[in-house]
């Protein structure tokens, strides 16, 4: 199967396959289980600029609504970290008069509350009007839209030029990326810096996280394409800095050319992707076996576990599990149910499989033992705060990088 890059145009071959998968985020209630809606999910890398995207697409009307549930305030290590973004803006990029910022994909005000805190000029712009609507009470300027090359001239003719253009696990989300750029290199004041922080794509490999591949994952970032994407649009990528979120998270920032001298660490990451073969095909088939062989494994050990009169549960009901159960087949039958603390997943079913999701409340009032942490990324969080789990003999079990019970 072959599709077009979305970012150049070249040719992408899927590397690849996850099946028929539904929606990620698509937590449906119990009557609307008839009408759901499910495509082929594959990936692949582009032959010229080495983009990783997936191949199909879920018209993005149908994927951030009304009720997205996603809300980024829900973990605490994430609001801290949001926090600290803001503070370093306003001590570092919004120090001129009368400063501006734009966030893409604002959601709940996890970031701008603080920007607004302190009187600084900002707008975020966000489609999915729950979240959007939850940020407005605390005092964020929101626009609910899509942000697109139209968009961004509408905000620059009404509000100038912006210091600072920042996404957070949102821009690779972005299937007209191209139009976003566009958007972005007109919006950007002279001196601006377009700052986002997505999953990184060779910590997505590392930790073989095919849960992190799901429809609303459009592309999977790495040093070398963003810098491809940059120069395409006329940007100039400056710098990339690790972070531990979400497993691997990589923070891009794009200035117009010439203006900031790159950070060394922007060459020593591109040297080190192309040492391990990041933008290779074959690096993604090898990928793909191991894939399979957790799917294998995860299948063996329930089966065992369940053989054994033992009870497994779901931990967490990030859109990753949605991935995970259904390209591995796991049912209400091996997990009667998942918990996770958003109330808007509570009382629904995990897309496809069906698996109920409950609040917490239901793995403390009955420890099973064992849990399957589908949050794994924020596994240390999680696994603070359910010592009383362990402590009854619980015992975790993890899928990524393998199939491992600690
Ligand atoms: P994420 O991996 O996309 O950030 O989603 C994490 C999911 O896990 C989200 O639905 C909230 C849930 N969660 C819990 O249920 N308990 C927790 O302590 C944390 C940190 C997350
Ligand atoms: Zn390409």
């Amino acid at each position: 199967m072959q599709s077009s890059c979305r970012i150049c145009g070249g040719v992408v071959l899927k590397s690849i396959d996850l099946g028929q998968q539904p929606r990620g985020n698509g937590f449906l209630l119990p009557r609307d289980v008839e009408n759901e809606l499910t495509f082929h999910l594959t990936m692949g890398l582009c032959g010229s600029c080495t983009m990783a995207q997936l191949q199909g697409e879920v018209p993005q009307e149908l994927r951030y609504h009304e009720s997205y549930p996603y809300h980024a305030s829900v973990s605490a290590v994430h609001r801290e970290h949001f926090e600290g973004n803001a503070r370093y803006f306003l001590e570092h990029e919004l120090t001129g008069p009368d400063p501006f910022i734009v966030e893409i994909g604002s959601n709940d005000g996890v970031m701008l509350a603080t920007i607004a805190q302190a009187g600084v000029r900002h707008l975020g712009v966000e489609p999915s009007k729950e979240v959007a609507e939850l940020s407005m009470a605390r005092g964020v300027r929101v626009l609910s839209e899509f942000f697109d090359e139209t968009t961004a001239t509408k905000i620059r003719l009404e509000h100038g030029p912006a210091d600072v253009i920042f996404g957070a696990n949102c821009i690779a989300h972005i299937a007209h990326l191209a139009s976003v750029c566009r958007g972005v290199e007109s919006l950007l004041g002279p001196d601006g810096v377009f700052v986002f922080e997505e999953p990184y794509f060779g910590a997505v490999v590392d930790n073989t996280a095919f849960d992190m591949i799901y429809d609303e994952h459009s592309f999977y970032f790495a040093v070398r394409s963003i810098k491809a994407m940059a120069e395409r649009f006329g940007l100039e990528l400056v710098n990339a800095e690790p972070l531990p979120l979400h497993g691997g998270t990589m923070r891009y920032t794009l200035g117009r050319p010439g203006m900031r001298t790159p950070a060394p660490a922007v060459a020593e990451f591109l040297d080190e992707e192309r040492a391990r073969g990041l933008g290779e095909h074959e690096t993604l088939l090898r990928f793909s076996a191991r894939v399979e062989r957790i799917r294998d494994d995860l299948n063996a050990l329930l089966a065992r576990i369940r053989a054994e009169g033992h009870r497994v549960v779901g931990y967490g009901a990030p859109a990753k599990t949605t991935t995970v159960t259904n390209y591995c087949g796991i049912g209400p039958d091996q997990i009667p149910y998942v918990v996770d603390n958003t109330p808007a997943k509570q009382g629904r079913l995990v897309p496809g499989t069906h698996i109920p999701v409950l609040p917490p409340s239901a793995f403390h009032e009955d420890y099973p033992e064992y849990a399957l942490l589908f949050a794994w990324n924020h596994a240390e969080e999680i696994m603070a705060k359910e010592t009383a789990f362990r402590d009854r003999g619980g015992r975790w079990i993890l899928y990524v990088p393998d199939v491992h019970v600690l």
